[in-house]
């Protein structure tokens, strides 16, 4: 059997995840816009909207946890791609690109991932999100700031549940979209790259001989 380099390996596994990432958010994306035809980003709403959605909209229990498992898998994915790209590192400029935008998109996974976790306004995600503020509050010189624009005035209420919703679906879910598809282009310029240097290393032994 032809023996494969490692390195290789990894780089050709670190566009296959890119291919799954993409895919999966594609998948989050679709399904959370058939999410909103029927959620309800108000507080007490969402609870109530969402109960709809799982058990009177035809397919909606599915949608929502489709979504789920997409978006918690792009976390996963997204993570796994880190340390494969680590270990088959290359500096190029493409790999560097695919480098940079792979760590943004993982920050945005985990990002959307918080942004929902007030969503859908259980007592869980209520409790937690108040947890979580509470450690963003003591993060020196911005802290209260950060509090304050993200509940929309200091109180967790409606206001909260419709800043983190227009995050959550147009800002961080349109940025890991075009981050998946950028770190999915520099993967695959990279593999041109290398099949031309393999050629012309090829040529230029038959050239020599
Ligand atoms: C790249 C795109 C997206 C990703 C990765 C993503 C990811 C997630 C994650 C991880 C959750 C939490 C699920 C859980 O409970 O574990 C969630 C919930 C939610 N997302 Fe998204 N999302 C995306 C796009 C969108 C869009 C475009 C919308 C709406 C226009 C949306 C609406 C919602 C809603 C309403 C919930 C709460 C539903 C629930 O708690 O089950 N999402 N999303």
């Amino acid at each position: 059997m032809k023996n494969v380099p490692y390195s290789f390996i990894l780089r050709r596994l670190a566009t296959i995840l890119a291919i799954v990432t993409l895919s999966l958010c594609l998948t989050a994306a679709i399904t959370g816009i058939l999410l909103s035809f029927y959620y309800e980003p108000t507080a007490g709403g969402a609870y109530n909207s969402l109960r709809i959605i799982k058990s009177e909209i035809p397919n909606g229990w599915m949608i929502q946890r489709i979504h789920q498992i997409a978006g918690q898998g792009l976390i996963a994915t997204s993570l796994v791609e880190i340390v494969v790209m680590f270990l088959g590192e290359k500096f190029r400029p493409s790999w560097l690109t695919a480098w940079i935008s792979g760590i943004l998109l993982t920050l945005s996974a985990i990002a959307l991932s918080w942004t929902a976790m007030l969503l859908d306004w259980t007592q869980l995600g209520y409790w937690r999100f108040q947890i979580e503020l509470g450690t963003l509050e003591v993060i020196p010189v911005i802290g209260s700031l950060l509090r304050d624009i993200l509940t929309g005035g200091g109180a967790v209420n409606t206001v909260t549940v419709a800043h983190l919703y227009t995050l959550h679906s147009y800002v961080l879910s349109i940025g890991a979209l075009v981050l998946a598809i950028i770190h999915l282009g520099g993967l695959l310029l990279q593999e041109k790259e290398e099949k031309q240097t393999l050629m012309e290393t090829e040529e230029n032994l038959s050239f020599s001989e």
